[in-house]
């Protein structure tokens, strides 16, 4: 067969797989090459049955044959084969399509798909939307030049209990160090190297519970999002939190099993092995899922890192009341309440076994098989002072005095965080609901689960970091336990999910004819009885200012389905005149080539206009501030001025 009619005959055959055509009947390379990847049987089969195919695609060794995954993605690949109408329209615009391998660039992660699914938490596997195409793209060290530079912040908001205003100075201590609490709407990549300037070094505990990537359905991310685009998104991040920890600072990675080992090897490469410290398990949840295919899963890992180990110190957790209720002070000790343990231990040696008579008549040696817990002399000098207990009628066998008021003041945490002293997963959500009314995130953590890794990792002022804020509760758990603190979070509902929290937990000055009334609003659940929280306190709000991230929003809705044909026709004509174009692309080509745009299924359109918008400039870069395009106003300059102590 001629090239060309393999072409069309391998087009025809892999048309035949209804998953690899769109609505139209066009073929979807993308999924044809993510078959090949995952070495998908259906694909393959349908190869070996087509003796040209298989005769292309496969190689023979002794008996065996064997699929030459390679040689079958590059064929795809090649722009001679399938000349789409999306790889015509797209030679013609003048824009080349990189071949590259998404596992051959890893470099950046910049948009990823979970925020695109997110609330839709409930929805099934085989939804359609979520499978068709993805805005995802990983880039390679030369594209990403300006991505991380400082960016223009905005819309900068102060809140108090008596409302918010747009009035905003940042407040500094005597080294210039923010001592505001903030929460910053953004993407955490771009919001954490725009931390840096401020808070590098100056970070004590970084909490994230970043996407598990489980692929499942509460979870439902893109299939795209694959393992190892997962591993990049994570390493990128946890490269630059570094960077922000104090030198006796310590950070708290919460995932499940799907990413466990390899979390751990990840950050084992960037906090070196001996920073770890240990992996916590939580045992999440306390119901028995009894149609769970395998396993009942009930437990959630939280991988801990130093940045230094041996500067880091954990604070002890509370003694609780059960376990000074075994002190007492029968006989009225002067040094306090005690308890008592027995005087020979299991261990020893013969040399060391004695016999000793007190001078209260009373002998004693250790019985047969164990052996003195103190020598002769210690025990008698522990007699002298009156830390033996020889029972009510001062004859018993005696026994040790352990002083209450000697033992450590505090526990050292166990790896297990229990339901009873860290929640579970159906707690967080409850507190979540009484605090905003209604069930709108899915993944709430509980209160007294934050509580307990603030407590170890903190104390009061000691700024903590959560850059998958979600809900918010490491913030609220931190303001209520009176540290400072940041929280990132990219999607819209920050506003109505964590800000509100916020408020909440900050309560509103009740007010009656201008006068004071005692009571405050406040958010009385989750921790607050436990650390008596009154409400009150501040936190600055404020955004990374979008750039070309506002047309791929708008991508993203049409995606979603909030859309029509009209607006992906107007997103054109405004992204060709206002978007920042990446360099290969002619806007004058563009405009002349609207009529064959049209023409393309509208997986292709996204798909094309998300490639053409420079990633570099998905956020405003502070360095341009100035620039006339960028149209930002003086009182936003005044902000990023402040911001940046510049
Ligand atoms: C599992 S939730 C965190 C829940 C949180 N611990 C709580 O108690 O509510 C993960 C959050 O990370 C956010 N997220 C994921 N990728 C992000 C990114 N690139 N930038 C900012 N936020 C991101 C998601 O939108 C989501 O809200």
């Amino acid at each position: 067969v001629t090239i060309m009619k393999f072409n069309q005959q391998l087009e025809q055959l892999l048309k035949t797989l209804s998953q690899f055509t769109d609505a139209e009947g066009e073929l979807l390379k993308q999924n044809v090459k993510h078959s090949a990847e995952k070495f998908d049987p259906e694909l393959i089969k349908l190869l070996l049955n087509d003796p040209d195919s298989k005769a292309h695609f496969f190689d023979e060794i002794d008996t065996a044959t064997i699929f030459n995954y390679r040689k079958f993605i590059d064929y795809i690949d090649d722009k001679n084969f399938l000349l789409d109408s999306y790889t015509k329209f797209s030679n013609k615009v003048g824009l080349t399509i990189s071949n590259k391998h998404m596992k051959q660039i890893n470099e950046v992660v910049v948009s990823f798909p979970f925020k695109d699914c997110v609330l839709e938490g409930g929805q099934s596997k085989d939804d359609e939307k979520c499978k068709e195409i993805f805005f995802n793209e990983v880039l390679a060290k030369d594209e990403i030049n300006r991505l991380l530079d400082k960016k223009v912040i905005t819309n900068a908001r102060k809140y108090t209990q008596d409302g918010a205003s747009d009035e905003v100075d940042f407040k500094r201590d005597e080294n210039g160090l923010i001592k505001d609490n903030l929460i910053i709407k953004g993407n955490n990549l771009l919001a954490l190297h725009t931390l840096k300037s401020n808070f590098a070094g100056k970070v004590k505990l970084i909490y994230i519970d970043p996407p598990y990537n489980t692929g499942n359905d509460s979870f439902n991310y893109n299939d795209n999002f694959n393992h190892s685009t997962w591993l990049t998104f994570m390493k990128n991040r946890l490269e630059v939190a570094r960077d922000l920890l104090s030198e006796d600072g310590v950070i708290f990675v919460q995932c499940d099993d799907n990413e466990q080992a390899y979390l751990k090897v990840l950050m084992d490469e960037i906090f070196e092995r001996d920073n770890f410290v240990n992996n916590i398990i939580w045992h999440k949840k306390n119901v028995v899922q009894n149609d769970a295919k395998y396993f009942n899963e009930n437990h959630d890992h939280i991988l801990v890192f130093c940045k230094i180990k041996t500067h880091w110190k954990p604070n002890l957790l509370k003694r609780t009341k059960e376990m000074d209720a075994r002190y007492s002070n029968p006989d009225n000790d002067p040094k306090g309440k005690w308890t008592s343990v027995a005087l020979q231990a299991k261990s020893g040696t013969k040399d060391n076994v004695y016999k000793i008579e007190f001078p209260n008549g009373v002998e004693w040696s250790p019985v047969e098989g164990t052996y003195p817990r103190l020598n002769k002399q210690s025990l008698q000098l522990a007699y002298d002072e009156n830390r033996l207990w020889f029972g009510k009628t001062g004859t018993n066998i005696p026994r040790l005095k352990k002083y209450l008021n000697e033992v450590k003041k505090g526990l050292i945490s166990n790896t297990i965080f229990a339901n009873e002293s860290s929640g579970s997963t159906q707690q967080g959500k409850e507190e979540l609901k009484k605090i905003l009314k209604q069930n709108i995130f899915s993944t709430p953590k509980p209160e007294n689960f934050l509580q307990r890794i603030i407590h170890i990792a903190t104390k009061k002022g000691d700024l903590v970091l959560d850059y998958h804020l979600g809900s918010g509760t490491t913030c609220a758990v931190a303001h209520k336990m009176g540290r400072q603190y940041i929280g990132i979070e990219q999607m819209d509902y920050i506003e109505d999910i964590a800000v509100k929290r916020m408020q909440k937990v900050i309560g509103t000055t009740v007010k009656k004819d201008g006068e004071l009334l005692e009571s405050l609003d406040f958010d009385s659940g989750g921790i607050s009885k436990s650390v008596d929280w009154q409400g009150g306190g501040e936190f600055i709000y404020f955004e990374l200012d979008k750039y070309n991230q506002k047309y791929i929003d708008k991508l993203n809705a049409i995606k979603q389905g909030h859309g029509t044909a009209k607006t992906i026709e107007q997103l054109y004509d405004e992204i060709t005149k206002h978007a920042f174009l990446n360099y290969d692309v002619e806007s004058e080509k563009l405009l002349a080539s609207k009529k064959d745009f049209e023409k393309l299924s509208l997986a292709n359109q996204l798909e094309f206009l998300f490639s053409i918008l420079n990633k570099n400039q998905l956020y405003k870069n502070l360095a341009e501030i100035d620039d006339k395009d960028l149209t930002v106003d003086e009182k936003t300059k005044h902000l990023n001025n402040d911001f940046y102590h510049e």
